[in-house]
């Protein structure tokens, strides 16, 4: 698929200036326990809500499951082998709730702890700093049968699996986030219900979001109790929401989209309120009864750093009276209150996923999260594309992706000249992977993965990207 927005070809890129990035800064790749490591009834792991999910007919595209993914949990030497050969300065991976407490609660379970432990190892072996992320979507299944996130108590059983992490890989991991974009959890679980565990209340999405970030505040304050030297943040998905054009009624529209993706989870976070025209937008789905006094300053806890994720832009207009909105995420409902604001296609290039393909964006996001919210230093934990791959003589030239890599790491360049505190970039993903409701049918790996042999094959996109951590910047 070519692409007029972003430079598709090498010559392009090579009319460029060279980039070069501050010393230091950290490169990685990104990947989380459900999409990749299979495995999923060994070592003792418990079910989550995504075995769950996945084995329910009609929730993922053609029934895949993560049972196998990318087997990762027997791969794991190989793994880290390719992610040397790469270069990679950091590797950031989930921890799955359920190997370490099958049952969402009680001691943990040695081996599930174990498999972490020789990841962490193996990594720290081949000089590859290890970045733990606590909760990527993998709620241990007995914790949604009692409520889930909706329910207050599932706050603090992350907290109780946060202390048994900490105590075991506390050690040797220094960099950790707690939550993986809450707004994924909240509002595509319980609202729209596309991922698991696939409920369709917005109340309850809003709950769920709440109790999210007060996990996450709890988990922070068990780290800081077990590992006071630990460096510790939270990952948020983030889109600059820009109105289509300039009328009351789209800048109305954009507002509200703004303050349910992105303001919902960066106000608390690290302001410590909600934003009074979210709670007013929220009245006829909510009370708020669900926040208690001190939660607030709970969910406010101190950080050290904050992971964006980025991807692309929303872009939306007002409601037009009787024509329903495009369903975006399969329904509407994962905008609570807001349902019938249009999401609008503006006939840019876009990825695979059918997102909008746009650099800029992340300048203004970044730039937005330093300049409106904190100095903290910020990691783009996630950015990438999916592309249709083709191996072809045993190899992938993956132009698209690598292209969407070069306009988005100068973007980040660009955001670090403005004055970003930006530290690190995490390309989405090491490996093609379990696209969650999507299954395998979407590839965002810079390696290639072949799901029936299981050979991983480097796309053109991990050779330019391992040439790009040499240099720490972009060639002229
Ligand atoms: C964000 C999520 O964290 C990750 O799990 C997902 O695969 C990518 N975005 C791509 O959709």
């Amino acid at each position: 698929m070519s692409n007029p927005a972003t430079p598709t070809a090498l010559g392009v890129l090579d009319e460029r200036p060279p980039l070069t990035f501050p010393p230091g800064f950290l490169w990685g790749a990104a990947t989380a326990a459900y999409q990749v490591e299979g495995a999923v009834a060994e070592g003792g792991r418990g079910p989550s809500i995504w075995d769950t999910f996945s084995h329910t007919p009609g929730r993922v595209r053609e029934g895949h499951t993560g049972d196998v993914a990318c087997d990762h949990y027997h791969r794991l030497g190989e793994d880290v082998a390719l992610m040397a050969e790469l270069g990679l300065k950091s590797y950031r991976f989930s921890v799955a709730w359920p190997r370490v407490q099958p049952g969402g609660a009680g001691p943990a379970n040695p081996a599930g702890l174990d498999f972490y432990r020789r990841l962490v190892d193996e990594l720290l072996a081949h000089g590859i700093e290890p970045w733990l992320t606590l909760y990527h979507w993998d709620l241990p299944q007995p914790l949604e049968d009692a409520g889930g996130w909706p329910a207050r108590d599932t706050a603090g059983r992350f907290a109780d699996y946060t202390a048994l992490v900490a105590d075991a890989l506390g050690d040797r991991v220094r960099y950790w986030t707690t939550l993986n974009e809450p707004w994924c959890s909240a509002f595509l679980g319980y609202g729209s219900g596309a991922h698991a565990p696939g409920r369709s209340d917005g109340a309850d999405a809003v709950r769920a979001g709440h109790h999210l970030m007060l996990g996450h505040g709890l988990a922070v304050q068990a780290l800081r109790a077990a590992r006071p030297e630990a460096q510790v943040g939270v990952t948020v998905n983030l889109y600059p929401v820009t109105p289509a054009t300039d009328t009351p009624g789209d800048r109305d529209a954009a507002r509200r989209i703004d303050a349910l993706a992105n303001r919902f989870f960066l106000d608390p976070l690290l302001r410590g309120a909600y934003p009074a025209d979210l709670l007013a937008d929220l009245r006829q789905v909510t009370d708020f009864g669900h926040v208690r006094d001190g939660d607030l300053a709970v969910i406010a806890s101190p950080l050290d750093l904050v992971g964006v994720n980025y991807y692309s832009r929303h872009v939306v207009a007002a409601p037009v009276e009787g024509v329903a909105p495009e369903p975006y995420w399969r329904s509407p409902s994962c905008w609570p209150g807001s349902e019938d604001v249009r999401f609008v296609t503006r006939g840019v290039p876009v990825t695979d996923m059918n997102w909008e393909i746009d650099a800029p964006g992340l300048v203004e996001t970044l730039r937005r999260v330093h300049e409106e919210y904190t100095d903290l230093p910020i990691y783009v934990t996630e950015n990438g594309s999916a592309f249709v791959d083709e191996v072809v003589d045993g190899r992938v030239d993956d132009a698209d992706r690598l292209a969407y890599f070069d306009a988005h790491l100068r973007a980040a360049h660009e955001a670090i000249t403005a004055g970003v505190p930006l530290r690190g970039y995490f390309a989405w993903s090491l490996m093609d992977n379990f696209e969650w409701a999507w299954g395998y049918t979407k590839r965002f790996g810079m390696i290639y993965v072949d799901y029936e042999s299981q050979a991983r094959i480097p796309k053109s996109s991990a050779r330019w990207y391992a040439e790009v951590i040499r240099r720490n910047g972009l060639a002229a």
